[in-house]
This record gives C-alpha cells, sequence and structure tokens, in this order.
C-alpha cells in the first residue's frame, strides 16, 4: 500500500530542524500515534472529522486532544468568535463578555461564586494553586493526576524521578525546574484514602491545596471523595478539582455535580472553548479573593473572542441535551467495544464514564498491539488511540462506522495475539505511552 501521509512526513522533517520539540503539546507528536501511518498535520476539520495535508479524512475519536467537545467548526460557536473578532480581539480596558460568561459559569458550575480566566488548562492550574498559597499562606501541594507543565507540578519529579509516573507518565523529566522547589509537590494515590490522609499528617500545617481530578478513567470509590473533602477541611487545605477534562462533560456542572462533592476551587480548560483558547478558574469567594494578595495577571486572560465562543457554548449546553447525546454516544461506543471483546476473544476493557473513557487490551505487551490498532484504524480513515473524547458531532452512524471499522481491526489483532507478536504486522515504532493517568 502505497503511503498515504507523505506531505504529513514532510512537514514533520522540516519541524525536527525548525521547531524545538518538534509539536506544542506532547499529544500531538507523532510518536504518540503510529508514525509513519498517522496524520501528523492537518489542515481543516468539520464536526467530527478532519482533513490532513495529504487530503485523507479521519473520524476523530480523540476530540482534537480533549479541547474539542462540540464538534469542529461549530456554527454557532464559530459564528459567535467571528462577530466579536469584527468587533475587536482587544481593548485597552476590560470586555463586558467576561462578565457575561461568569454569570453562565456561576449558573452552571456547584461552587462558582467567583471566576477568573486564564488561556490554558495547566494555566488554570497554576492560577489556582498560586490562590490557594496566598489563601493559606502554605507552600506544599498534594496532588493526584495530570495538572500541566508549570514548574509547582513538575517539581514533584525533583525529589523522586518517578513520582509523576503514574500520575501522567513515566520519564518526565524536570531540568529546568528550580531544585529548591524539591518537596512542595507530593503526590498521593487515587481511591486511596489511607495514603492521603498519611500525607496530610506528615506536612501537618503546610498543605496549601489538595489538587485532584474527581475522576478519570478509575471511578472513586464510595466515600472517598466525600472523605478527601472532609480531610482537606480538616488540614486548613484547600481542596481543587481539576476539571479541565470532567468539565460540562460528566455534567453541566461537571464532575462536581455528577459526585455531588463541592471543592473550594476547580479549574476549567478544554471543552469550555471547543477549541478556542480560553480556560478558567471558579471557587469559593473567600479563597478567589486572595488573587488579590498575590500577582495574577495577563494580557491575553481578557481576550473576548474565545469568550464568545464560551459564552455561545454555555448557551447551547444550558438545556442538558447536548450533554445526553454525548453519554449516549459514549454508551453505544462502549456497548460496540465490549461486545467486539466478546465477539473476536481479544481481551479488551473499556474504564471510565462514556463521555471521556479509555480502552484497551489486557495484554503483556498493549502498547505494541495498541500501536497496531491506532495504524490500522488510520488506514481505515479514524484517528484512534486508547483515550477516547466524545464529541457532540458524533452520530450513531459514526459510532457504527469507527466499530464496522474496528471490527475489521480485530481480525489482524488477533493474528498477532494468536502469534504472540505484533511482528510483521506493525509497520510503525511502538508508540510512546500516551497519558497513563489511570491514577493508580
Ligand atoms: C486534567 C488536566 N489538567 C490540566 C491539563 C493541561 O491543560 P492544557 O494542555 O490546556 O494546559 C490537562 C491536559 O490534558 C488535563 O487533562
Amino acid at each position: 500500500m502505497s503511503n498515504k501521509v507523505v506531505k504529513s512526513l514532510e512537514l514533520f522533517k522540516k519541524a525536527e530542524a525548525l521547531i524545538a520539540g518538534q509539536t506544542q503539546l506532547l499529544s500531538r507528536h507523532p510518536s504518540m500515534h503510529a508514525f509513519g501511518v498517522s496524520p501528523i498535520y492537518a489542515n481543516r476539520a468539520e464536526g467530527c472529522r478532519f482533513w490532513d495535508v495529504d487530503g485523507n479524512d479521519y473520524i476523530d475519536m480523540t476530540g482534537g486532544t480533549g479541547v474539542v467537545y462540540l464538534g469542529y467548526c461549530h456554527p454557532v460557536v464559530d459564528a459567535a468568535a467571528i462577530a466579536q473578532i469584527k468587533k475587536g480581539v482587544a481593548y485597552p480596558v476590560n470586555s463586558p463578555l467576561e462578565i457575561e460568561l461568569a454569570e453562565l459559569l456561576k449558573e452552571a458550575i456547584p461552587c462558582a461564586e467567583m471566576v477568573r480566566y486564564a488561556k490554558g488548562g495547566g494555566d488554570a492550574d497554576a492560577v489556582a494553586v498560586r490562590i490557594a498559597r496566598a489563601y493559606t499562606g502554605r507552600d506544599k501541594v498534594l496532588f493526584c493526576g495530570y495538572h500541566g507543565w508549570h514548574d509547582w507540578y513538575i517539581a514533584a519529579n525533583l525529589t523522586q524521578a518517578d513520582s509523576l509516573n503514574s500520575h501522567l507518565r513515566p520519564g518526565i523529566p524536570s531540568a529546568g525546574v528550580p531544585a529548591s522547589l524539591a518537596g512542595t509537590a507530593i503526590p498521593f494515590a487515587y481511591n486511596d484514602l489511607p495514603d492521603l490522609q498519611r500525607k496530610l499528617e506528615e506536612n501537618r500545617g503546610q498543605v496549601a491545596c489538595v489538587i485532584m481530578e474527581a475522576a478519570r478513567y478509575l471511578q472513586p470509590k464510595p466515600g472517598f471523595l466525600e472523605n478527601v473533602r472532609k480531610l482537606a477541611c480538616a488540614h486548613g487545605a484547600v481542596l481543587i478539582f481539576d476539571e479541565v477534562v470532567t468539565g460540562f462533560r460528566y455534567s453541566r456542572g461537571g464532575a462536581q455535580e455528577y459526585f455531588g462533592v463541592m471543592p473550594d476551587m476547580a479549574t476549567y480548560g478544554k471543552a469550555i472553548g471547543n477549541g478556542y483558547p480560553i480556560a478558567a478558574i471558579a471557587g469559593r469567594s473567600e479563597v478567589m479573593q486572595a488573587v488579590s494578595t498575590s500577582f495574577i495577571s495577563s494580557s491575553y486572560w481578557s481576550e473576548p473572542a474565545s469568550m464568545a465562543a464560551a459564552i455561545a457554548i454555555q448557551t447551547i449546553i444550558r438545556n442538558g441535551d447536548v450533554i445526553r447525546h454525548i453519554w449516549q454516544m459514549g454508551e453505544r461506543f462502549q456497548e460496540g467495544l465490549l461486545k467486539l471483546g466478546k465477539d473476536s476473544g481479544l481481551p479488551l476493557y473499556v474504564e471510565g464514564l462514556p463521555p471521556v473513557f479509555h480502552f484497551g487490551l489486557k495484554l503483556e505487551r498493549p502498547g505494541a498491539y495498541m500501536t497496531l490498532m491506532t495504524q490500522e484504524m488510520a488506514k481505515r480513515g479514524v484517528h484512534m488511540i486508547g483515550g477516547v473524547y466524545i464529541l457532540a458531532a458524533h452520530q450513531p452512524t459514526d459510532i457504527d462506522a469507527v466499530l464496522a471499522a474496528l471490527r475489521e481491526v480485530a481480525a489482524v489483532l488477533r493474528k498477532a495475539v494468536e502469534r504472540g507478536s505484533v511482528e510483521g504486522l506493525l509497520e510503525v515504532p511502538e508508540a510512546r505511552p500516551i497519558f497513563r493517568r489511570r491514577l493508580v
């Protein structure tokens, strides 16, 4: 078969010389996909599809790395952003859209008495952690899961180089992060209350905040989140839920509404802007007011075109239809995957709630088999890794088309499993593990 991604590969060759680290986001690095077969560069997208620079089109099951939520080029969202672009993307003073969006976020998010904006999820987490440190006058952070690239978080790997292994991925380097931050970011294990309790005790009076995703792929054990809430209170630490992924997906009020546990602050990115660069921090007024006791300020945080997009999104999801649809499409896909596992005899598992979940193969070297899956799906016009984000633009016909392609691919995987090796079938290097985030 002739190579379908020739132009992508040519561009990547140029990037190797021109772009430090080749891509801006690790998850968009081709080594995370089937390098040589998967698309690397795209120049158009619409609904749940995108077109690569070679002119191939794909159904996207990765949600554009999670930043797309309704679908690519959503007409109402784009119209709102374009209308604002025509009125100006920057002013010397503030845009009233900040207030309009804040009112909508306050209506949607249980803990939101006040909000603040930023540009990306990691950005929002860094702001929330700074606010918590300012509010408590303490330095240490207990965390679980992935929270971006900033110093406060990557500092976890200074004390022990493998601290982030089960929260992000193995091999995260920490060069450039001041050594003096060692010991300020301490990981705890998800669903392990005694671990959190012990670490709070060991650092009594020093912990500014506990920051975590309320759930990712693993779901909370009964009482876990409620007890995290109680422990944070008992130790005078601010509880922050990172809702960069769960926000507006699990429910309009995110994971905190879905699980009925209220944090002091929560952070939002990705779905909040459907691809437009906007993020938010929401929380209790008393805590949020501490923003003024530190220096937290940036030119683009009030950029109004992305705010207009976010307002349009909030208006669209208000009646719940979009979130219901995303759940239904996710359930359809999960059921299809599990049936496929049964029919094919592949040891396929699914983890997580339908809007955003992970599937994989319980095999000895799962990475090689999953790379084979990504390779074969790319050949069949589907961009897919183990992490799945459902878009509102996915229709039953799209989900069924992906499952039909996957049924063909299951035959290839079956062959590999029977042989006990992907050799002769895998045409690309094994993908580097994408964010692990199982939090175990
Ligand atoms: C839970 C969580 N927090 C923070 C981030 C960082 O967001 P961004 O890449 O927009 O900085 C991510 C990104 O994947 C995430 O999944």
